[in-house]
């Protein structure tokens, strides 16, 4: 369905002008993506429409304000054993599923963040899909350093744990899936580090419950409706 303008183009009989007399806003005269449709098929007399579609185009914008488009955005937690064996999570937006045989996950973290160090001295991780019902430890989360508390211990919201099943990590009891991950590589990339995890066991929750998202800029989590 497209927008276009109707102009109504009046020939005066044996004048080699036009007039434009009438000019309404309709929509889908069902014509494929074009400028400019000169069309008679509405020819009366000495009178024909012209038909201006109004097109998207592209603009050239700041990166920032280009990038504010990109939500919904998936949110996951991933977590590493610290050098004291405390485990730390941190949630992530910058993470995706990189290969499927073997199965492989890359997750990008800031350098100045406490996890790098924790997943160079543990060399593996978890990663955690959080249920819309964890919006809040997420946020924790991922607003607190574990370089100064133990998150999971000072979390005010409920967040239970249990041992990874293949590596030294916890899983998240109430999250949607959670991939255990032994170290592969890492990358630098600009300001971030991409850590690549080879996937050694995979959990979901036997109560299903919907994936927590990222929906607009701010950290604004939630829950992705179909509606
Ligand atoms: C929704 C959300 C998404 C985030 N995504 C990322 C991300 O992709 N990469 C990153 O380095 N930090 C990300 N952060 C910020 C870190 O989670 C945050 O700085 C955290 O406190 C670092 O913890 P750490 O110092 O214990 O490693 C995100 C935070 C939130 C709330």
């Amino acid at each position: 369905m497209r927008l276009g303008r109707v102009f109504t183009i009046r020939q005066k009989i044996n004048a080699d002008y036009f007039e434009i007399c009438d000019l309404e806003l309709v929509s889908d005269f069902g014509f494929g993506a074009s400028d400019f449709i000169l069309d008679t098929r509405y020819s009366i007399l000495d009178t024909c429409f012209l038909i201006l579609l109004e097109c998207p185009m592209q603009k050239q914008t700041d990166y920032l304000e280009a990038i504010k488009t990109k939500y919904p955005e998936q949110v996951i937690i991933a977590i590493a054993k610290d050098p004291s064996g405390r485990p730390n999570p941190i949630t992530l937006g910058w993470a995706m599923t990189v290969s499927f045989e073997p199965p492989m996950w890359a997750i990008a973290i800031a350098g100045e963040h406490y996890t790098p160090s924790c997943i160079r001295h543990s060399k593996c991780f978890t990663i955690a899909l959080p249920s819309a019902d964890q919006k809040d430890a997420a946020m924790f989360f991922g607003s607190r350093s574990g370089r100064d508390l133990n998150k999971f211990a000072a979390c005010p919201h409920h967040c239970a744990t249990e041992p990874a099943k293949e590596i030294d990590s916890v899983l998240l009891c109430e999250a949607v899936a959670n991939f255990e991950c032994t170290l592969e590589k890492e990358y630098p990339a600009g300001d971030h580090i991409i850590f690549i995890g080879k996937v050694v066991s995979s959990t979901i929750n036997t109560d299903p419950n919907r994936r927590l998202y990222t929906l607009g800029p701010g950290h604004k989590l939630g829950a992705v409706s179909a509606r």
